[in-house]
């Protein structure tokens, strides 16, 4: 099977991780003999250019997945819990960018250039990480194959496109207000998030984590298949409204130079080092957003710990961290026969 005779669905077609993934059907010449649009009901009816074509959204019910071969769910966990197994009853492959199978046994949890070959043994439904461990697991994997990773503490500064269009719309009307002194109210996250910043994303759990901190370590964990890897996580929402930053400290179990893991990270696919601070050049959030790659930059020595290093990473939370990661696994499965 090849791109252009692959019928797809997209569920979340109107969503921000959706419209990104519309976007780069065009910039990856993903043309799919059918595509389906699929959202809530609320969205029944509404046109959506792809490729050129004007195509309508339906509604997304059981009966959406006959014929399919990829069903891309981009909703929530609750959607994909619901219709993931029915696209698979109807022969589809899925990928699925919710939290909802990301741990479960069977469920290959992929980011091509990391861990591609588990996606030979699906069963049916493949997993993209959380947008804030794609990027960590990114750098982390080429650094972990030369010199063993003994312990990481991550703190991420997290954009509020990774909460979905509602946030980006929250952002923008509470930063107005805020200009304007007029009273904020906020609905998305539990205090204003215009000129702040939120120590939290997602519930709290009884260790005192948060659910997307917990997320951070399981899941790099498991795509990593380093099952005891120390990992500690401070996940901070932040009022920036494209791309995720964060402050990575990783101790290995040999001395590491700072220009020997910047020549790794070069050779990496889908890296790219900024790292001449005397220049003023480093990540930025600014300039990751509509670009594909991770960035990063501020490599130093921890000084801290005898074989540490200190990282700044960063990246589009909506294309690495979530459409393109998706599009990446399909285009991986059509290249590794997987998709009949
Ligand atoms: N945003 C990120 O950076 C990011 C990164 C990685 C993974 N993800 C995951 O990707 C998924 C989508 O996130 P998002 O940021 O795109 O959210 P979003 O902007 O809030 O979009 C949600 C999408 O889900 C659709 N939807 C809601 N209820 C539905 C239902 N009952 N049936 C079918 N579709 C339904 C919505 O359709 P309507 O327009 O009709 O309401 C909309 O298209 C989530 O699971 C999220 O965890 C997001």
């Amino acid at each position: 099977m090849t791109k252009s005779n692959v019928n797809i669905a997209i569920v979340g077609a109107t969503g921000a991780v959706g419209k990104v993934f519309i976007d780069l059907m065009k910039e990856r010449k993903f043309p799919a003999q059918e595509i389906r649009l699929l959202a809530s009901k609320r969205s029944e009816g509404k046109v959506i250019s792809v490729n050129g074509q004007d195509l309508t959204v339906s509604e997304t019910t059981a009966d959406s997945f006959k014929n399919i071969d990829i069903a891309f769910i981009s909703a929530s966990a609750d959607v994909s819990r619901e219709f993931a197994p029915i696209a698979v009853q109807n022969g589809a492959i899925v990928v699925d960018d919710s939290s909802a199978f990301r741990l479960t046994n069977g469920v290959p949890l992929v980011i091509p250039e990391v861990n591609a070959n588990d996606l030979l043994s699906h069963e049916g439904i493949t997993a993209i990480p959380n947008c804030s461990t794609i990027q960590m697991a990114m750098v982390l994997k080429p650094l972990h194959d030369v010199n063993p990773i003994k312990r990481i503490i991550v703190d991420t500064y997290q954009a509020v496109s990774g909460t979905g269009i509602a946030a980006i719309t929250e952002l923008h009307e509470q930063s107005r207000d805020f200009i304007n002194s007029e009273t904020i109210s906020p609905e998305i996250y539990p205090h204003q998030i215009a000129f702040n910043l939120l120590p939290h994303i997602e519930p709290f759990l009884n260790t005192g984590y948060t659910n997307e901190e917990n997320k951070m370590i399981e899941e790099t964990r498991k795509i990593l298949h380093a099952p005891d890897m120390l990992i500690s996580a401070t996940c901070v929402r932040v009022p920036v409204f494209y791309g995720h930053s964060e402050a990575i400290h990783i101790e290995f179990e040999n001395p590491f130079l700072p220009d020997d893991a910047r020549k790794v990270l070069n050779d990496f696919p889908g890296i790219s080092v900024i790292d001449n601070p005397q220049n003023n050049e480093y990540p930025m959030p600014l300039n990751s957003a509509n670009n594909n790659d991770v960035f990063v930059g501020r490599i130093r020595k921890d000084l801290s710990c005898d074989n540490g290093l200190a990282l700044w990473v960063v990246s589009d939370n909506l294309r690495k961290g979530a459409a393109l990661n998706a599009m990446q696994i399909a285009e991986h499965m059509i290249k590794m026969g997987l998709i009949e």
